[in-house]
C-alpha cells in the first residue's frame, strides 16, 4: 500500500527497510529511479543488500546502517521518504533529525505500526500538511498510510485530529476496522486519564463520540 503512494520518485529513502521488499518494489515498478535504504540493525540491512543483489539491481540502491536518515550523504535528489512499520514517535524523531525534509519539501509516506496520534500531532505542530490518508488491513490489524509535505503552516490539533486525522474520509471494511481500533485506544486513554487525574479532557470525549459516528457510518 505505502509504496503505491510514491509516484515519479527520483531518489526515494526507505527508512527501516528490513528485508528490502518495499525498496525493491519501488525500483522494479519504476516508482523510484533509485533508493536509499537504511536500517538501524545489521541483519535486516544485509537481507536487503542480498535481495537487491539476487535481483540484479544493486546499482539502483545505496544501503546505510544508521539511525533514520543520519549520515546518508548527498540528500539533494531525494524526492520521497517512506517510513513503514515504525512507531509514530520514532518517525517524528527521524523526521525532526533530517532537516532536508523540510528544506526540500520532500514528500513523506508514513505507515505507523502504532502511535498514529503521535506522528499526526508532530506533523500538524511542525508545519507539515497531511495531504491524504489511506486505511489498510492486514492479518486483522489496521493501519493508516499518511502522506504529508512541509508547508510551514503550524496548526494546533485536538484529540480527534491526532487520532483520526484525514482517515475520516476513508471508507470500507479496512476503514471501519481502523476506526474500531482507534476507538479502543481512545477508550483506554480516557480510562487511564480518569483514574490518574479524576477526569477526562473534553476533546478526548468528543473524539470518542465522533469516532463512534464514523463506525456507524462505515457499517
Ligand atoms: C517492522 S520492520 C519494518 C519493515 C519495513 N519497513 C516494512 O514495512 O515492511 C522495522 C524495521 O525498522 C528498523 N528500525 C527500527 N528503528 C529504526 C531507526 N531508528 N532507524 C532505522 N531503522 C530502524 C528495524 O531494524 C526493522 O528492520
Amino acid at each position: 500500500m505505502a509504496a503505491s503512494l510514491v509516484c515519479n520518485g527520483k531518489t526515494v529513502c526507505d527508512v527501516g527497510c528490513d528485508h528490502g521488499k518495499l525498496s525493491l518494489y519501488l525500483v522494479k515498478s519504476g516508482r523510484a529511479e533509485r533508493v536509499i535504504a537504511t536500517d538501524i540493525n545489521k541483519m535486516p540491512l544485509q537481507k536487503a543488500i542480498d535481495l537487491f543483489s539476487e535481483n540484479g539491481v544493486s546499482d539502483k540502491a545505496e544501503f546505510y546502517l544508521t539511525d533514520g536518515l543520519q549520515n546518508i550523504g548527498d540528500t539533494s535528489d531525494i524526492t520521497h521518504v517512506v517510513i513503514c512499520g515504525l512507531g509514530g514517535d520514532t518517525m517524528a524523531q527521524i523526521i525532526e533529525n533530517a532537516p532536508f525534509i523540510k528544506e526540500n519539501m520532500v514528500q513523506l509516506v508514513l505507515l505507523p505500526a502504532q502511535s498514529g496520534d503521535k506522528i499526526r500531532h508532530y506533523l500538524y505542530t511542525h508545519g507539515f500538511d497531511i495531504t491524504a490518508e489511506h486505511t489498510v488491513g492486514e492479518n486483522k490489524k489496521f493501519y493508516s498510510a499518511i502522506t504529508a509535505v512541509y508547508s510551514g503552516n503550524v496548526k494546533e490539533c485536538d484529540a480527534y485530529e491526532c487520532y483520526i486525522g484525514k482517515s475520516e474520509s476513508c471508507e470500507g471494511a479496512d476503514a471501519k476496522g481502523y476506526f474500531e481500533m482507534v476507538l479502543s485506544r481512545l477508550g483506554k486513554k480516557a480510562k487511564g486519564l480518569t483514574i490518574d487525574t479524576g477526569s477526562c479532557p473534553q476533546d478526548i470525549l468528543d473524539a470518542i463520540e465522533k469516532t463512534k459516528q464514523l463506525i456507524a457510518k462505515a457499517e
